[in-house]
Protein backbone atom coordinates (compact mmCIF):
# COMPACT_ATOMS: atom_id res chain seq x y z
CA UNK A 1 0.00 0.00 0.00
CA UNK A 2 1.10 3.48 -0.83
CA UNK A 3 1.95 5.59 2.09
CA UNK A 4 -0.78 8.56 0.50
CA UNK A 5 -3.19 6.05 -0.26
CA UNK A 6 -2.95 4.60 3.10
CA UNK A 7 -3.13 8.24 4.73
CA UNK A 8 -6.10 8.77 2.44
CA UNK A 9 -8.00 5.53 2.99
CA UNK A 10 -7.63 5.00 6.93
CA UNK A 11 -10.69 5.68 8.90
CA UNK A 12 -11.28 5.64 12.08
CA UNK A 13 -13.21 2.24 12.96
CA UNK A 14 -16.05 1.97 15.19
CA UNK A 15 -17.42 -1.65 14.56
CA UNK A 16 -15.04 -4.85 14.94
CA UNK A 17 -15.44 -8.35 13.82
CA UNK A 18 -15.17 -10.92 17.02
CA UNK A 19 -11.85 -12.60 15.11
CA UNK A 20 -8.69 -11.42 17.41
CA UNK A 21 -5.44 -10.32 15.42
CA UNK A 22 -2.91 -12.34 15.57
CA UNK A 23 0.00 -11.58 18.42
CA UNK A 24 2.74 -11.77 16.19
CA UNK A 25 1.07 -9.09 14.04
CA UNK A 26 0.15 -7.20 16.71
CA UNK A 27 3.54 -6.91 17.60
CA UNK A 28 4.96 -6.60 14.41
CA UNK A 29 2.27 -2.61 14.36
CA UNK A 30 3.70 -1.76 17.71
CA UNK A 31 6.90 -2.62 17.43
CA UNK A 32 7.64 -0.91 13.77
CA UNK A 33 5.93 1.94 15.04
CA UNK A 34 8.71 2.84 17.21
CA UNK A 35 10.28 4.53 14.39
CA UNK A 36 8.41 7.52 15.22
CA UNK A 37 10.47 10.96 16.17
CA UNK A 38 11.11 11.31 19.34
CA UNK A 39 13.45 13.65 21.01
CA UNK A 40 16.89 12.67 22.85
CA UNK A 41 15.65 9.31 22.00
CA UNK A 42 13.35 8.90 24.77
CA UNK A 43 10.94 6.78 23.26
CA UNK A 44 8.40 7.90 25.42
CA UNK A 45 5.62 5.48 24.64
CA UNK A 46 4.47 2.46 26.90
CA UNK A 47 1.58 -0.11 25.59
CA UNK A 48 -0.97 -2.38 27.83
CA UNK A 49 -2.57 -4.41 26.11
CA UNK A 50 -5.95 -5.70 27.44
CA UNK A 51 -7.48 -8.69 25.28
CA UNK A 52 -9.24 -11.55 26.36
CA UNK A 53 -10.36 -12.01 29.81
CA UNK A 54 -8.12 -9.01 30.97
CA UNK A 55 -10.19 -6.91 29.56
CA UNK A 56 -13.29 -8.25 31.68
CA UNK A 57 -11.42 -6.07 34.60
CA UNK A 58 -10.89 -3.41 32.24
CA UNK A 59 -14.59 -3.25 31.45
CA UNK A 60 -15.43 -2.95 35.06
CA UNK A 61 -13.11 -0.21 35.93
CA UNK A 62 -14.23 2.14 32.74
CA UNK A 63 -18.04 1.36 34.36
CA UNK A 64 -16.70 2.54 37.60
CA UNK A 65 -15.01 5.91 36.67
CA UNK A 66 -18.33 6.63 34.58
CA UNK A 67 -20.59 5.59 37.69
CA UNK A 68 -18.02 8.68 39.66
CA UNK A 69 -18.24 11.08 36.92
CA UNK A 70 -22.08 10.77 36.89
CA UNK A 71 -22.90 8.95 33.51
CA UNK A 72 -25.78 7.24 34.78
CA UNK A 73 -26.92 10.10 37.51
CA UNK A 74 -30.79 10.34 37.46
CA UNK A 75 -31.67 6.61 35.94
CA UNK A 76 -33.69 4.26 38.02
CA UNK A 77 -31.65 0.89 39.18
CA UNK A 78 -33.13 -1.26 36.08
CA UNK A 79 -32.25 1.15 33.19
CA UNK A 80 -28.97 1.84 34.96
CA UNK A 81 -28.11 -1.69 34.87
CA UNK A 82 -29.32 -2.37 31.67
CA UNK A 83 -26.78 0.47 30.84
CA UNK A 84 -23.93 -1.02 32.41
CA UNK A 85 -24.33 -4.06 30.80
CA UNK A 86 -24.54 -2.64 27.16
CA UNK A 87 -21.28 -0.41 27.66
CA UNK A 88 -20.04 -3.58 28.62
CA UNK A 89 -20.85 -5.86 26.30
CA UNK A 90 -19.71 -2.90 23.86
CA UNK A 91 -16.45 -2.88 25.29
CA UNK A 92 -15.73 -6.82 25.87
CA UNK A 93 -16.97 -6.89 21.83
CA UNK A 94 -13.75 -5.05 20.69
CA UNK A 95 -11.17 -7.54 20.54
CA UNK A 96 -7.91 -5.62 21.70
CA UNK A 97 -7.49 -2.13 24.26
CA UNK A 98 -4.39 -0.80 24.03
CA UNK A 99 -3.78 1.63 26.46
CA UNK A 100 -1.31 4.01 25.34
CA UNK A 101 0.53 5.70 28.23
CA UNK A 102 3.80 7.57 29.28
CA UNK A 103 6.16 8.46 32.08
CA UNK A 104 5.49 12.33 32.73
CA UNK A 105 8.41 14.51 32.66
CA UNK A 106 8.60 17.50 35.26
CA UNK A 107 9.87 19.78 32.53
CA UNK A 108 6.72 20.91 30.78
CA UNK A 109 9.05 21.36 27.53
CA UNK A 110 9.99 17.98 27.89
CA UNK A 111 6.22 16.63 29.13
CA UNK A 112 5.32 18.26 25.20
CA UNK A 113 8.10 16.99 23.24
CA UNK A 114 7.37 13.51 24.89
CA UNK A 115 3.32 13.54 24.13
CA UNK A 116 3.90 14.64 20.75
CA UNK A 117 6.15 11.44 20.22
CA UNK A 118 3.59 9.57 21.25
CA UNK A 119 1.38 10.89 18.95
CA UNK A 120 3.60 10.13 16.01
CA UNK A 121 3.40 6.89 17.67
CA UNK A 122 -0.10 6.83 17.60
CA UNK A 123 -0.45 7.79 14.31
CA UNK A 124 2.04 5.22 12.90
CA UNK A 125 0.42 2.67 14.70
CA UNK A 126 -2.71 3.32 12.99
CA UNK A 127 -1.44 3.68 9.56
CA UNK A 128 0.54 0.24 9.86
CA UNK A 129 -2.68 -1.72 11.46
CA UNK A 130 -4.70 -0.34 8.43
CA UNK A 131 -2.08 -1.67 5.83
CA UNK A 132 -2.35 -4.67 7.84
CA UNK A 133 -5.77 -4.91 7.56
CA UNK A 134 -6.71 -3.42 11.43
CA UNK A 135 -9.38 -1.02 12.28
CA UNK A 136 -8.02 1.54 15.17
CA UNK A 137 -9.93 3.58 16.83
CA UNK A 138 -7.86 6.60 18.79
CA UNK A 139 -9.93 7.35 21.73
CA UNK A 140 -9.05 9.55 24.52
CA UNK A 141 -12.04 9.05 26.98
CA UNK A 142 -12.65 10.82 30.10
CA UNK A 143 -11.77 8.30 32.42
CA UNK A 144 -7.90 9.23 31.15
CA UNK A 145 -8.23 11.90 33.66
CA UNK A 146 -9.92 10.08 36.02
CA UNK A 147 -7.03 9.52 38.90
CA UNK A 148 -9.46 6.97 40.29
CA UNK A 149 -9.09 5.02 37.43
CA UNK A 150 -5.45 5.16 37.04
CA UNK A 151 -5.18 3.96 40.50
CA UNK A 152 -7.83 1.04 40.12
CA UNK A 153 -5.07 0.22 37.15
CA UNK A 154 -2.27 0.28 38.74
CA UNK A 155 -0.64 3.72 37.35
CA UNK A 156 0.59 6.42 40.11
CA UNK A 157 -1.00 9.40 38.07
CA UNK A 158 1.50 11.62 39.25
CA UNK A 159 3.43 9.70 38.01
CA UNK A 160 2.08 8.33 34.26
CA UNK A 161 -0.19 10.17 31.47
CA UNK A 162 -2.64 8.06 30.28
CA UNK A 163 -2.54 9.30 26.39
CA UNK A 164 -5.21 7.07 24.95
CA UNK A 165 -6.80 3.82 24.60
CA UNK A 166 -6.52 2.78 20.81
CA UNK A 167 -9.32 0.14 20.29
CA UNK A 168 -8.30 -2.54 17.58
CA UNK A 169 -9.46 -5.13 15.85
CA UNK A 170 -10.31 -6.11 11.79
CA UNK A 171 -13.10 -3.86 11.11
CA UNK A 172 -17.19 -4.95 10.64
CA UNK A 173 -17.90 -1.43 9.06
CA UNK A 174 -15.63 1.29 7.38
CA UNK A 175 -16.97 4.25 7.71
CA UNK A 176 -17.15 6.87 4.75
CA UNK A 177 -14.34 9.27 4.84
CA UNK A 178 -14.65 13.06 6.33
CA UNK A 179 -14.26 15.61 4.13
CA UNK A 180 -11.12 17.66 5.09
CA UNK A 181 -10.72 21.37 4.41
CA UNK A 182 -8.95 22.55 1.34
CA UNK A 183 -5.23 23.32 2.50
CA UNK A 184 -5.59 26.91 1.04
CA UNK A 185 -7.20 27.89 3.87
CA UNK A 186 -4.97 26.85 6.23
CA UNK A 187 -1.18 27.35 4.66
CA UNK A 188 -0.44 31.25 4.61
CA UNK A 189 2.20 31.49 3.04
CA UNK A 190 4.99 34.28 4.28
CA UNK A 191 7.50 34.83 1.09
CA UNK A 192 7.94 38.44 1.38
CA UNK A 193 5.42 39.34 -0.97
CA UNK A 194 2.30 38.80 2.01
CA UNK A 195 0.17 42.50 2.16
CA UNK A 196 1.61 43.99 5.57
C1 LIG B 1 -6.40 12.80 19.95
C2 LIG B 1 -7.60 12.13 19.33
C3 LIG B 1 -8.61 11.69 20.13
C4 LIG B 1 -9.73 11.05 19.60
N1 LIG B 1 -10.70 10.59 20.45
C5 LIG B 1 -11.78 9.97 19.94
C6 LIG B 1 -12.77 9.44 20.82
O1 LIG B 1 -12.65 9.53 22.04
N2 LIG B 1 -13.85 8.84 20.26
C7 LIG B 1 -13.99 8.71 18.90
O2 LIG B 1 -14.99 8.16 18.45
N3 LIG B 1 -13.04 9.16 18.05
C8 LIG B 1 -11.94 9.79 18.53
N4 LIG B 1 -10.95 10.22 17.67
C9 LIG B 1 -11.06 9.93 16.24
C10 LIG B 1 -11.60 11.11 15.45
O3 LIG B 1 -12.95 11.30 15.78
C11 LIG B 1 -11.42 10.82 13.94
O4 LIG B 1 -10.06 10.75 13.63
C12 LIG B 1 -12.08 11.90 13.06
O5 LIG B 1 -13.48 11.86 13.19
C13 LIG B 1 -11.75 11.72 11.58
O6 LIG B 1 -12.16 10.44 11.13
P1 LIG B 1 -11.11 9.47 10.39
O7 LIG B 1 -10.03 9.15 11.41
O8 LIG B 1 -11.90 8.27 9.99
O9 LIG B 1 -10.57 10.21 9.20
C14 LIG B 1 -9.83 10.87 18.19
C15 LIG B 1 -8.78 11.31 17.37
C16 LIG B 1 -7.68 11.93 17.93
C17 LIG B 1 -6.54 12.37 17.03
Amino acid sequence: MELLEAIRSRRSIHEYKEEQVDQEVLERIFAESAWAPNHRMKEPWQIRLYQDKGKEAYAQVVMESYQRQGFFDGYDEEKTKRLQEGIREFLLNIPHHALIYMERDEDIRKYEEDYAAVCAYIQNVQLLAWKAGVGVLWTTSPYLHDEQFSEAIGFDSQRFKLVSVLQMGYPKRIPNPKVRTPIHQKLHLYDGNEKS
